[in-house]
Order: C-alpha cells, then structure tokens, then sequence
C-alpha cells in the first residue's frame, strides 16, 4: 500500500496537533492491529477518544501513581537479587522478565501463584503475535496463537473486574474500575477489558527497551554512571518514594537522552479521514501516514552534536528539546500523546535507583552493539552485561 512517510518537526507537528480534524487513529490501528486492541483509547478519535482518556487519566494522578510505585519497590529489589554477580548476563531478558512481573502487579494486582504464571506467559505469546510480521489467522502461526492468548487473557480480566468493582485493590484495574471523570462519566466492563489489555503492549515493550538502551549508555559512559551513583546516594535510602523523582535531575536528562538517541516507539500511525494539502503535496484521502520521532531527533538546526550522547542538552540552561514544539516526540503528540509517560519515567527511576545504589554495572570491553530497530528497537545480541557488588552501605538497607 501506499504510505507517505511526515519528517520533520513542523510535519509532524501538523499531523499529530491535527488542528483540522485530517487524520485518524482509529483508521490506521485498524488497518493492523484491530484484532488485538479493540477499541482501546489508541483506537478512538477526537470526543470518542477525549471521553475515555477523561475518564483514564484518573488513573495516573499522583495518588494512584505513588501506589504503583510502592507496588515496584519490593520486585524490584528481588529480582535484583536473583541477578548473578560477577559474570555477564543478557540484560535485555533479564529486564523484560522484570517488567513483566512488574507490570502483572501493578495492572492487575497479581502476586505470587498459579495465575501470575498462567496470565503472564499468555502475555508473552499475545504480545509476540501482536507485533508479528505475519498477521493470519492460521493455527500455528504467531498472530494467532496471540489472539487464543488475548481472548483467555480478556476472560480472566472480566472474572477480576467484578472482583475489583467490589474490592478495589492497589492495581491500575482497579482505578479503571471505579474511574469516573470530572462530569462522572465511567467505563464499562468492555471498555476495560480492551483498555487493560492496551495498557501492556503500550507499557510493557517500550519500558523494557528504554531500560535496555538507557543501561548501555552508562556502560559505555561510566563517568555519567557515577554520576547518577552520587545523585542516587544524596538520596541516601534504599529505594525512591514519589516526592524523591523530581530530585534526580540528572537521571531525568540521562532517561531523555536514551529517548531522543532509542525512541522505543520509533513509528506512530495515522489515516488520513480527506485530500488534504500539506506544505504544498496533496495527500489523497484514506491513505497511511506514517510518522515518527527518528529524523527529528537527529536534525542539526535543533540540536547540537545530535549523534552525540549529551544528557545536559536537557539542562533548564541548554532545553534543546524546547527549541520546537515538536522536535522532541518520544512520547508522540496531540490528543493521543503517551498517557504513560509519568509512569514509564517513575518506573525506569525506580530500578535504575536500585539497581546504581548497590552495584556497578559494566558490558564486555570495547562494546559496540548491533541494534535492531523493528519491532520495538533493542541492542541484537540483548546486551551482555556483568554486575559487581558494591560492600554494603548499611545506610541504605
Ligand atoms: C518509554 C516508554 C514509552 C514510550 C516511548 C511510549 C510511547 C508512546 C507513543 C509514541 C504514543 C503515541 C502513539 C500514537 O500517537 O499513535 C503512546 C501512547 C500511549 N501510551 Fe505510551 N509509551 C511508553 C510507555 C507507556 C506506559 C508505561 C504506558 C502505561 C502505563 C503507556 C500507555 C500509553 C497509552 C494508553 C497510549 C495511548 C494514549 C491515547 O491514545 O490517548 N505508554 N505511547
């Protein structure tokens, strides 16, 4: 099919503020991944999808968000315990993994036991066959193993829903659940299960990968590691609480950098809804725009040695990514801007804390990894990696 491809901060700034209603989600989730979203929020346009996200934002206030962030302490503490010192280990596996239990727990609430296993190996095999290249419905293949996968994992959320209406817990399925917007709107059974189900392949992959990308840059810079070390001992305790994540600047600069250099989410889609007229090139009707984060980053005139790492080009003195609206789009933009990306920075906050306080972290000598950009981009050989205990800083147990 035909797609026209929008570089540039101005042209992507045009499609995703979208002033003239031209350009839809829905259209272009459909065209690949209906069977597997739904009719989650990236699947809405316009008052559709501004009623639901009223009623989703609910969900990451900061009340909802410090239970969450409760919620990760003690697994990640654990599954840094079971990491082997002192010898290398691939760490993209070992941080999915991580974020897998992770995430079961702060979605859905799930601890320890049968199910937590039975749902998050049925996750796996949805979400590889959601971002499989081969997109039949033929037993065997990929897509539809993930799609058995999706309907078991949609049963087991309708079974917890009515569970959660009665009991909320500390998880995100209960804040969509009992949501309610301003004007008291809320969701039903439905809306939830496709919103939950979203939640993961939109947290999970893209989490992992800024993880992933964000440890090979202090490895192969490891002056910034001390650095975000010494900002993590000022701190001084074992692991962050909410009011800690706006006193580490530094490591923010360093999550923004990874972003600008490995977007995790190097493509969004749209579908144009008319003809439209766009810096003087007709776009017909119905066809796939494609646009995203990767020439925009890198361009001369909005950013100073864009190939370089500089986490302090986002210092309040040098806010490179303030030079336009719209040159700096990791998390997209407009109405469907990543609702997540508080979350997804308080997540990656939290282990890199844990994971600096106690350990240094190194990748083989002379590291010069291969990455793989599609689907969602990581290091090919998943980042070979060796952790060193430091003594014990009896402060900080
Ligand atoms: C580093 C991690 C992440 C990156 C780079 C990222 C990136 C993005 C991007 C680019 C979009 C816009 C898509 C579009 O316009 O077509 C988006 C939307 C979205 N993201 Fe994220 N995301 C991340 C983490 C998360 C997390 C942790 C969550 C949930 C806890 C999440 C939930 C969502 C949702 C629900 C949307 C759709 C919002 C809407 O349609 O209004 N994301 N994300």
């Amino acid at each position: 099919m035909d797609v026209v491809s929008v570089v540039g901060p101005d042209a992507v700034k045009a499609v995703l503020a979208d002033p003239g209603k031209n350009f839809s989600a829905k259209l272009a989730i459909d065209a690949f991944m209906k069977d597997f979203i739904g009719r989650a929020i990236l699947a809405r346009d316009f008052e559709d999808h501004r009623y639901h996200r009223r009623i989703m934002q609910s969900a990451f206030k900061s009340g909802p968000m410090k239970t969450y962030l409760d919620r990760m302490t003690p697994h990640i503490a654990l599954g840094l315990r079971r990491c082997e010192s002192e010898q290398f280990f691939l760490f993209h596996p070992f941080i999915k993994k991580l974020s897998l239990r992770l995430a079961s727990g702060i979605f859905l609430g799930l601890e320890q036991g049968s199910d937590l296993d039975r749902i998050n190996s049925a996750l796996v095999v949805m979400m590889n066959g959601a971002i499989s290249p081969i997109r039949l419905k033929i037993p065997g293949l990929a897509f539809n193993e993930g799609l058995v996968k999706r309907q078991l994992i949609a049963d087991y959320i309708s079974e917890l829903i009515v569970e959660r209406r009665k009991n909320p817990s500390m998880d995100m399925l209960s804040e969509f659940c009992n949501a309610k917007s301003e004007e008291g709107e809320q969701f039903s059974d439905s809306d939830i299960i496709d919103h939950m189900i979203f939640m993961w392949l939109a947290a999970h992959e893209t989490t992992t990968s800024l993880l992933c990308h964000v440890m090979y840059r202090i490895c192969q810079f490891p002056e910034w590691q001390s650095r975000l070390r010494e900002e993590c001992y000022g701190i001084g305790k074992p692991a962050i609480d909410y009011e800690d994540l706006p006193k580490l600047d530094l490591m923010d600069w360093v999550i923004k950098e990874t972003l600008r250099l490995h977007p995790p989410a190097p493509i969004t889609m749209r579908t144009s809804l008319r003809e439209c007229e766009f810096y003087g090139f007709q776009i017909p009707a119905n066809t796939l725009i494609s646009i995203g984060p990767g020439i925009s980053h890198f361009l001369e005139e909005y950013w100073s040695n864009p190939q370089q790492f500089d986490p302090l080009r986002f210092s309040p003195e040098r806010a490179e990514d303030k030079s336009h609206t719209h040159a700096y789009v990791p998390f997209g933009g407009g109405a469907h801007t990543c609702i997540g990306m508080h979350f997804a920075a308080m997540q990656v906050k939290a282990v890199l804390y844990q994971m600096l306080l106690n350990h240094s972290w190194e990748t083989p000598a002379g590291y010069d990894p291969k990455f793989k950009m599609t689907p969602i981009p990581k290091p090919k050989d998943d980042l070979p990696i060796k952790m060193t205990n430091f003594p014990r800083r009896s402060q900080f147990h």
